[in-house]
């Protein structure tokens, strides 16, 4: 199972596109998600967006088997290049303000790497989510300096050293729930990328001590990659007492 991480980081953002004669790239999961939905208008109209990255699915399985995002939502989206992510909030959440009669949301994306500009998204790269300069921006550019949602598929670059990866990946995962109590708006929701591994307990244990409720969701689309969950905490319960900072 060694280098499997490593694999994944360079294969998963492979450009890809949904529409079109793609379909012989597909994972069984993706053609699954595609087909289910090809009834519903909406889901048409994205089907015809080429999605950056495959781990769109990801994102979009996560949001229809659990309701995270909808109209008129702000998102902060970390780790966010190439943009696949981005590209399904700012669909979910009216970023574009495609449906006229709906609440019109905000993406705001972050990455080390550079991302290529995205209609409805902003974008602020290249920057560290784990530096304070990177907060403050992030806290100035959200609308009301506040998200409804923090998104987090960031991931080190993985060296196939199981335990080293996910210590990194905590440390990640870690520094950005610290910020939440000045970034995320009170009833928000947290959605992190985790590697299975000896700080998971501990970090989940934090993650419950804050929200309502917290889950781990296994996407079908990131079946393959054996370690990788993803957690959700929903209805942010602290942050009250920073309000004023
Ligand atoms: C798996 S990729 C994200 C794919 C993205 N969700 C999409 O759908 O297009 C992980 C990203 O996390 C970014 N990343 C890792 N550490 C970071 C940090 N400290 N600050 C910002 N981004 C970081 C990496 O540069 C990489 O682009
Ligand atoms: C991963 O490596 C690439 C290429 O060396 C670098 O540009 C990028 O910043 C690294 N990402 C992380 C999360 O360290």
């Amino acid at each position: 199972r060694r280098g499997s991480w490593r694999q994944s980081a360079s294969l998963q953002c492979r450009r890809f596109h949904t529409a079109g004669s793609h379909s012989k790239g597909r994972t069984g999961a993706e053609h699954l998600w595609l087909t289910r939905h090809l009834k519903d208008p909406f889901v048409k109209a994205a089907k015809m967006e080429s999605y950056r990255c495959r781990s769109a699915f990801k994102l979009l399985e996560v949001d229809e088997r659990h309701g995270i995002l909808r109209p008129g939502l702000r998102v902060l989206d970390c780790g966010a290049a190439p943009g696949a992510w981005s590209q399904v909030a700012v669909w979910r959440v009216n970023a574009a303000g495609t449906d006229p009669r709906a609440p019109v949301g905000f993406v705001l994306g972050v990455d080390l790497l550079h991302i290529s500009p995205l209609e409805g998204a902003t974008f602020l790269c290249p920057a560290d989510v784990t530096d304070p300069r990177t907060l403050q921006r992030i806290q100035e550019l959200l609308p009301g300096g506040r998200a409804d949602v923090i998104l987090s598929d960031m991931a080190p670059n993985a060296t196939g050293i199981r335990s080293l990866d996910h210590d990194r990946l905590i440390g990640l995962c870690s520094s950005l729930l610290d910020t939440a109590p000045r970034v995320l708006h009170p009833g928000g929701t947290f959605l992190c990328k985790m590697w299975a591994g000896s700080q998971s307990l501990a970090f989940q244990k934090r993650l419950t001590g804050q929200f309502q409720n917290t889950r781990t969701v296994k996407p079908r689309a990131s079946r393959k990659e054996s370690s990788e969950v993803y957690l959700l905490a929903t209805q942010y319960q602290k942050g009250k007492e920073f309000a004023e900072d």
